[in-house]
């Protein structure tokens, strides 16, 4: 029999801002690995854009109108992507904001609430309703499960001027390795992934910024911005059953900017 790890077939993934960036790249991967795809996003046009590029892979594909700020919302997509696709493998808490300020003492009350809105209370939201879907299935007699949420390095380097992004990140991290502790017992894992610098939507003024450009990117080991494709195959490995024996780990993918 061929050594197929990595073959998603029969499996669901859920992915919260699925419809762009690093969420796309990371759904169109699971997709081309078999995976039948949800995607989440807060844009109706953005969702059926990204749901016509997945469905080229000839997989089913799910979008739905969620603001993973709202808990209600949240639950009712859950229960939705249940309903619709059957059940949900892996669930990718990749939505998320990246606001800064001008100076740390310059931040806004607003600034602080708005990141934790959408990248922890937002995260925490879709990893129970995710996790409990999970466990249910257990009790059931299937255990299994993935849940992935999207940090970032600026979780565990000096984030200058992003307290309350980089605050976001450290409790996304912390909160998956909780998650990991209590719910290995029903084969549920739980791991973060820290991109580093990423050239998506979200880091479009410093992707135009030519000091970034001079000073920043070249202290990249690797020299070059991070595309949303670099993070497919992270995905498919972790919504897969070769990592069934990895779980509450920190997956630093920044082309080596971090230990340089
Ligand atoms: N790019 C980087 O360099 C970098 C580095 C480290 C970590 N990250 C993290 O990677 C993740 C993805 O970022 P990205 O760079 O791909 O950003 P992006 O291109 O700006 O995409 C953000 C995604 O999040 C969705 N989103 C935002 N607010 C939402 C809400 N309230 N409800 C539901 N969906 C929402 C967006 O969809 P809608 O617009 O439809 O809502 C979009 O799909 C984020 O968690 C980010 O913090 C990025």
């Amino acid at each position: 029999m061929a050594f197929a790890p990595f073959d998603l077939t029969g499996k669901v993934a859920l992915v919260t801002g699925g419809n762009r960036g690093i969420g796309l790249g990371m759904a169109e991967a699971m997709a081309a690995a078999g995976a039948d795809v949800v995607i989440w996003g807060s844009n109706a046009a953005r969702n059926a854009e990204a749901k016509a590029t997945l469905e080229r892979h000839g997989r089913r594909v799910f979008t739905r109108e969620v603001d993973v700020t709202d808990e209600a919302a949240v639950i009712a997509g859950m229960d939705a992507a249940v309903a619709e696709a059957g059940r949900v493998d892996a669930c990718f808490a990749n939505a998320g904001v990246g606001q800064g300020a001008a100076s740390f003492t310059e931040m806004s009350t607003e600034t602080w609430r708005r990141n934790m809105a959408v990248n922890l209370d937002g995260a925490f939201w879709t990893l129970r309703e995710a996790t409990r879907v999970m466990v249910d299935r257990a009790k059931a007699g299937d255990p299994g499960g993935s849940l992935v949420g999207v940090a970032s390095l600026a979780a565990i380097e000096g984030a200058a001027r992003n307290q309350a992004y980089a605050a976001t990140k450290g409790g996304l991290i912390s909160m998956l390795k909780a998650i990991a502790v209590e719910h290995a017992r029903h084969g549920i894992r739980a791991n973060a992934i820290l991109p580093g610098w990423i050239a998506t939507d979200m880091t479009a003024m410093a992707q135009a910024a030519p000091a970034f450009t001079e000073k920043v990117i070249p202290r990249v080991p690797v020299r070059r911005w991070g595309t949303p494709a670099d993070f497919g195959g992270i995905a498919v490995y972790l919504a897969s059953d070769a990592s069934s024996f990895h779980t509450g780990d920190t997956l630093v993918l920044d082309g080596g900017y971090a230990i340089f």
